[in-house]
């Protein structure tokens, strides 16, 4: 058997996975979701929503289920568009799970108990589930059964795509050539949004419950207005980019702009140096995403209204996943000396 390489030898390909935890905001948005629609031309794009990964901490089951389908909804309302692009969840594909299992036995787990987040996630808690230890494992099989050359992730995902390599690495030397080892594409700082009630803390999902600290992408103008104009800034009056740490409020709903304006920082500089104050900035700048996410806000509406249709866009998603995956997954069972069914 030979590797499988990816089917579009032209466009390289791109594998990202988010959450269907908390609620999408602006940092969400602008950090990911913005650049995976932008990009859906360039690359052969797989997003995958990974509800496998979502129970490895503490979680509701109602409220999983509840937000699978959101997320799903927010993305093809953000502009993935299933005839370019496959979106799916994790558990409609059931070769995330049997290959996990495949990469558990070469993986060892001082490579694991290593993880930053592992560590992070596990200090401190009374039960800490098996799976939040194997998570990295898991998340090393949705990217090596696609093939995927990049994978767009935030900083503190970093380490799990080093681990990946290192496991694609190891099971390749010891099975022969089977993985594309992948690349972790970090975006600049430009590209992170910070808390608007702290600029110094990245805007989280897991803060957005903390008021006035993310613009969630489906609150309501009002809200947005609110949150904006409650940012936190300091206590001049120079509206430019700034790599100051007391400036970072400012620097920061400067950056949001830029991204959402698609305009270079000499350019936005320009259109704020007629700004009077602080007051104004924020006015602004509440404007710009107000209006970037009125008709996310509405064509998810839409879509929330016919489940029908989002599940069949769903399906359609998980079958373009098959078909890549499964036969990494037979090449996999292959190597490892499984007998494949007759
Ligand atoms: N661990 C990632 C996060 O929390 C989500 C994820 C799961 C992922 N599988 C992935 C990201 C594969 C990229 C590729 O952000």
């Amino acid at each position: 058997m030979t590797v499988q390489e990816p089917h579009d030898t032209i466009r390289r390909r791109v594998f990202s996975g988010v959450q269907p935890s908390g609620d999408p905001q602006l940092g969400n948005y602008i950090g990911a979701f913005k650049q995976w629609v932008e990009n859906q031309d360039a690359k052969e794009n797989f997003f995958c929503i990974v509800d496998l990964h979502a129970i490895t901490v503490d979680f509701d089951p109602d409220a999983l289920r509840r937000q699978t389908r959101e997320l799903a909804a927010i993305l093809f309302a953000c502009g993935i568009d299933p005839d370019k692009s496959t979106l799916f969840v994790q558990s409609h594909v059931t070769t995330h799970a049997e290959g996990c299992w495949i990469l558990n036995c070469v993986t060892p787990v001082s490579w694991l108990e290593r993880m930053t987040q592992y560590k992070d996630k596990s200090t401190g808690q009374e039960s800490v589930s098996t799976g939040l230890l194997d998570y990295p494992v898991l998340m090393a099989g949705d990217i090596l059964m696609y093939s995927a050359h990049e994978v767009p992730v935030g900083d503190d995902q970093r380490q799990h795509v080093e681990l990946t390599r290192d496991i694609g690495g190891r099971f390749n030397r010891l099975f022969g050539e089977t993985f594309v080892l992948p690349e972790a594409i970090i975006p600049e700082v430009g590209g992170r949004v910070m808390g608007l009630n702290d600029p110094n803390v990245k805007m989280s999902k897991s803060y957005s419950h903390i008021r006035g600290h993310a613009v969630r992408l489906l609150d309501e103008p009002k809200e947005i207005q609110r949150s904006i104009m409650r940012a936190v800034t300091d206590s001049g009056n120079e509206i430019l980019f700034s790599e100051d740490p007391e400036k970072a409020g400012v620097n920061n709903l400067l950056g949001i702009y830029k991204v959402i304006t698609d305009k270079a920082e000499r350019d936005v500089e320009r259109d704020f140096a007629d700004a009077r104050g602080y007051g104004d900035l924020k006015r602004r700048v509440a404007e710009v995403v107000i209006e970037e996410l009125r008709p996310i806000r509405e064509r998810y509406y839409e879509l929330m209204d016919d489940v029908a249709e989002l599940d069949r866009l769903m399906a359609v998603g998980a079958d373009q996943a098959r078909e890549v995956s499964e036969p990494k997954l037979e090449e996999m069972k292959h190597r490892v000396g499984f007998v494949l069914p007759g």
